[in-house]
């Protein structure tokens, strides 16, 4: 009897597992979910790094082909990859990013923005999507507290380098995201109404550059061709914000200022493609005093709800972690931090995510791939398994890209999109004019 019910059973999700295709992707958020052409798309995603560092180029390629990597990717059922890169890399495009010809004969003679063109592409005969993340200013300063520096990377070259990478890549059909700055800290701030600390002021001018009006026509020929989503992260400290005493933060995990200050552009187009993304990890990465506590992991889920979790509901935009890993050694409290992380996601309906990362060598968290560059951490891939059973597939046929729906593994998930945030989408109906511009923001430019 029991068979049989697993059969029906099977046989009923199979029929609702609809594929569309169309010519173009349209990306858009609602009711805290990225929507795939209206549709939620379930993200399985992992960090690959290397562009932004000293190689100019995804690390491991310095022995191992990319094919075989990004199979192995796909392989594991991932739909995405966050790929850090540099400013410095896309502004002074050297000439020999660390890869080996043997392993790589196609791609090992290219310039760096030609390789990741390639590495772009690789990922797109592989159904997989790209989020290009501005990780680093330059290769070898580390990652900077803001978006800019006081010496020679000015907001206005940061803003170029986009521009070079947007005008490469950006009409590419699985460049599905951009991460408009990783981890601000430090000075960073959020709601402060400082110029020149305040990066939900930052991330506003930003994604403004991509207004695509009438009367904005000499702006949005500049980035028009990418309509990808926004990832926006959290700062460290200095949010205003209605907590006090808030627990200590990890770089970019702290959206706290998002409840007086959202991230508002005032063209509902644009507001539409924001995504928070914080960025969250445990004793591995940092040894927090909420770690060391007698009912540690029990407590992580009001520090995590306080600190970026409330944010989806607040706001109705979806809040998908760019980064969050560890060593996941069996029985050390960065397991259980794993675990328990991961169970307060599928209650979140907050499992679409990047985890960090594909490459080994990532001193405090180990990779997906162990040492060797080939042999696998299955206990890892075990656990994002659990976390996302059913991501949404994509992949390109005869000029179409063809889409086959995800599922959440928590059925809550899917009843949520029955439902409507009714705050949040009664002001902004009341915000926007007919032609998309903020009326009555609580901003000034
Ligand atoms: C894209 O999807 C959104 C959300 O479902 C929808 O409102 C919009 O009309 C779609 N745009 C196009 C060009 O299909």
């Amino acid at each position: 009897m029991f068979p049989l019910t697993v059969a029906i059973f099977s046989l009923f999700s199979y029929a609702v597992v609809a594929e569309d295709c169309l010519t173009a992707l349209n990306w858009s958020t609602g009711k805290g979910r990225i929507l795939l052409n209206g549709q939620p798309f379930v993200l399985k995603g992992v960090n690959y790094f290397g562009f932004e560092t000293e190689t100019f180029a995804p690390h491991g390629l310095w022995s191992k082909s990319l094919d075989g990597l990004l199979d192995f990717v796909r392989n594991n059922n991932f739909n995405a990859i966050r790929l850090p890169f540099s400013m410095e890399m896309a502004l002074k495009n050297p000439a020999h990013p660390n890869v080996n010809c043997q392993a790589n004969p196609r791609i090992c003679k290219l310039n760096a923005l030609d390789l990741m063109g390639a590495f772009i592409d690789s990922c797109a005969a592989r159904g997989i999507l790209v989020m290009l993340d501005s990780h680093r200013l330059s290769q070898g300063g580390g990652i900077t507290e803001l978006w800019y520096d006081k010496g020679y990377y000015t907001e206005a070259r940061v803003l170029e380098a986009w521009d070079i990478i947007l005008n490469r890549f950006g009409s590419k059909w699985n460049v599905f995201a951009i991460d408009l700055k990783n981890e601000p800290h430090g000075a960073a701030s959020w709601g402060w109404k400082k110029q020149d600390t305040d990066w939900n002021w930052a991330a506003e001018r930003f994604i403004k550059l991509f207004k695509n009006t009438r009367h904005f026509k000499h702006i949005g020929a500049r980035h028009g061709n990418f309509k990808g989503l926004f990832f926006v992260e959290g700062v460290q400290a200095n949010a205003a914000s209605p907590n006090k005493n808030s627990p200590t933060h990890f770089w970019g995990e702290n959206l706290e200022g998002v409840t007086w200050n959202p991230v508002k552009t005032g063209n509902r187009n644009l507001d539409a493609r924001i995504v928070y993304s914080p960025h969250v990890y445990g004793p591995d990465v940092f040894n927090q005093a909420y770690f060391k506590v007698g009912n540690f992991p029990a407590n992580m889920p009001d520090i995590w709800n306080m600190h970026f979790g409330f944010a989806k509901d607040r706001t109705g935009h979806p809040v998908v972690l760019g980064e969050w890993g560890g060593h996941y050694r069996p029985g050390s409290p960065d397991e259980k931090w794993q675990n328990a992380l991961a169970d307060w996601l599928h209650k979140k309906c907050m499992t679409d995510q990047f985890y960090w990362c594909l490459n080994p060598n990532s001193g405090d968290t180990g990779g997906l791939l162990n040492d060797d560059w080939s042999t696998a951490n299955t206990r890892k891939l075990n656990l994002l398994t659990r976390v996302v059973p059913h991501p949404t597939k994509v992949k390109r046929t005869n000029g179409q890209i063809c889409v086959t729906h995800g599922r959440y593994l928590n059925s809550d998930c899917h009843k949520a999109d029955q439902t409507t945030i009714s705050s949040d989408s009664t002001a902004s109906q009341e915000q926007y004019a007919s032609d998309g511009h903020l009326e009555s923001g609580v901003k000034p430019e």
